[in-house]
């Protein structure tokens, strides 16, 4: 990419709904798993779902606030609004919309993108393109979902693996933020496991019927075996790729799509590194897919786990098969 401006993060948000639902939850709704299945195959104790009246923008809406507070920035700057989701609000018209019209960005274009758990690094790559080639000067980028609406409850091997939020990160023109430098970014993909994560029905192919209700087409299924390895080569291979020709030394912290810390642990073994500079907050949110890892960076920057000019690693690999990293200078 040939790039007219330098482009830096201005400040991030996000939100979470307020209902907690621990693992126990799923025993007492008949599901054959315990606690103890899961806090040791996944890392998860608990995760959020949205409450009755709450939906993918609800969330959106809260952390782009957070975000432009954090950044400065007047809505009513933003040129461009993307949100990465696969579950919105509604088929059409996109959740980008809900939140422009929610939070007056009158000047801004927004549109959805949809790459599932890579959702976030692909909005940032593509925030970072208009803005790097002079065609927008203020991008907000969010990562969002609320999945719980998508989960076959007796499905025990993906049920319990989801959670709902929203991430977000306001990208600006580094001359303009002086922070937060984008230094590098990647993105992958490979439709060959098109059917490892699928949502079958409700899209043009299979769209809803009475039938293809009943059949719970509607309803997200992982085949988690396969996910599993392809993951832990992956993440690894991205980590590798962003942090070439840079020190252990000079990493203040990676930031890894939440997805099940036996994952992360079996990455991490692998390249001989220890979880010191890796935010973890699985435990506490389940998987997110798009959201995981905006608002794992936003609980990192938080908790003074990121300090100003180390460099912070993004990776993510999701549905597609997709993947995405990015490097930048905090
Ligand atoms: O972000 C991208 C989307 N996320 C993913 O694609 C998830 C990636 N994969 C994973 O995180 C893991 O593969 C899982 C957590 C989904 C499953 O862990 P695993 O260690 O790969 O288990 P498994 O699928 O090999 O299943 C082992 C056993 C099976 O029983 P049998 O066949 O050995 O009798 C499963 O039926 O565990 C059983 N099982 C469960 N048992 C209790 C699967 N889910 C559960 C459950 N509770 N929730």
């Amino acid at each position: 990419m040939s790039q007219r401006y330098r482009v830096g993060i201005a400040g991030t948000g996000s939100s979470m709904p307020s209902r907690i639902v621990d693992n126990n939850w799923f025993a007492a709704q008949g599901v054959d798993t315990s606690d103890e299945w899961i806090v040791q195959r996944t890392g998860i104790k608990s995760r959020r779902f949205a409450a009755e009246g709450e939906a993918t923008s609800t969330f959106c809406i809260e952390a782009a606030r957070k975000a432009l507070e954090a950044a400065k920035l007047e809505a009513t700057e933003l040129d461009l609004i993307l949100v990465a989701t696969v579950s919105p609000d509604h088929m059409l018209p996109a959740c980008a919309l809900l939140v422009q019209q929610a939070i007056g960005a009158t000047k801004a274009a927004a549109y959805d993108l949809n790459a599932a758990c890579s959702g976030f690094l692909t909005a940032l790559t593509t925030g970072e393109a208009f803005i790097a080639a002079g065609t927008a000067r203020n991008v907000l980028v969010i990562g969002a979902e609320t999945l719980s609406r998508f989960l076959d409850i007796q499905d025990r091997g993906s049920c319990i693996l989801f959670g709902d939020g929203a991430g977000a990160a306001v990208l600006r023109r580094f001359d303009d933020c002086q922070q937060g430098e984008i230094l590098r970014r990647t993105l992958g993909a490979d439709g060959s496991g098109y059917g490892l994560i699928h949502m079958k029905g409700g899209g043009a192919a299979n769209p809803p019927t009475h039938a293809s209700i009943d059949r719970g087409d509607h309803y997200i299924r992982v085949q988690g075996r396969e996910v599993f390895k392809f993951a832990v080569s992956t993440m690894g291979e991205l980590i590798a790729e962003m942090t070439e020709g840079h020190s252990y030394d000079e990493i203040g912290l990676v930031v890894p799509h939440q997805v099940n810390l036996r994952i992360i642990d079996a990455c991490l073994e692998r390249m001989g590194w220890n979880s010191d500079k890796v935010m973890i907050n699985i435990d506490k949110y389940g998987n997110t897919s798009a959201a995981s890892v905006p608002v794992a960076l936003v609980v990192g920057v938080r908790a003074g786990r990121v300090e100003k000019g180390k460099l912070v690693v993004l990776v993510a690999f999701g549905a597609g098969l997709t993947w995405g990293g990015a490097l930048i200078r905090w």
